[in-house]
């Protein structure tokens, strides 16, 4: 029913409208954002899914994963995710999300991290930061910090704030 396609150019507006639509104006102003600005996602694990057949076929969903580093270890956040509404509940979202992690542990990256709804995301693995052990640039609900590790271990050396890549080089040098 759905099929995923890595995100070009040409879908840029359709993701952008579909932002918009799925987080309101409220979007900018969440904390993780602080960790895209300035920042790109990764272009290999960057992706959109398509429903309909000829001229139904469309854009009904998107992914993206970004650099980050979580508490000294390299890694990604995932996210932005989103379902056009009236596709919600039919397993885009779940595809996208298996899709983008599967790419991700075969492109080397060991941990993610997002900010979402426990419940749903433990559904593709991620559970919840114990609390005090990562912080974000901004304020977060502890319960949707969420985890889930690519290569068994990498969560155990990480402790510390959620930077973005570059901010720990700026630091370092
Ligand atoms: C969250 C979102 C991406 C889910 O996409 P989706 O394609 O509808 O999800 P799926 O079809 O893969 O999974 C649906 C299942 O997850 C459950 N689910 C969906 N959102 C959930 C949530 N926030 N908390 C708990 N369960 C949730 C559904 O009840 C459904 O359960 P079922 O399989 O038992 O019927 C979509 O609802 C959306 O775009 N929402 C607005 C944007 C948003 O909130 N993004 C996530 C930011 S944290």
């Amino acid at each position: 029913m759905f099929e995923i396609e890595a995100e070009r150019p040409e879908h840029g507006p359709a993701i952008e409208a579909l932002l918009d639509l799925s987080f309101g104006p409220g979007r900018y102003a969440k904390t993780a954002q602080r960790l895209r600005e300035g920042n790109r996602p990764v272009p290999e694990l960057c992706y959109v899914a398509f429903s309909g057949e000829g001229a139904e076929r469309h854009m009904v969903g998107s992914l993206s994963f970004w650099p980050v580093t979580i508490g000294g270890v390299p890694g990604l956040m995932l996210g932005p995710l989103a379902v056009e509404p009236k596709l919600r509940g039919k397993g885009c979202g779940i595809k996208l999300m298996e899709k983008g992690l599967a790419d991700a542990k075969k492109l080397g990256y060991r941990l993610v991290i997002l900010v979402g709804d426990a419940p749903y995301y433990a559904r593709v693995g991620f559970g919840p930061v114990p609390p005090g052990r990562l912080t974000m640039p901004g304020p977060v609900d502890p319960a949707r910090l969420l985890y889930r590790e690519l290569d068994i271990g990498a969560f155990a050396r990480a402790k510390g704030p959620i930077t973005k890549p570059q901010e720990v080089a700026q630091a370092a040098s």
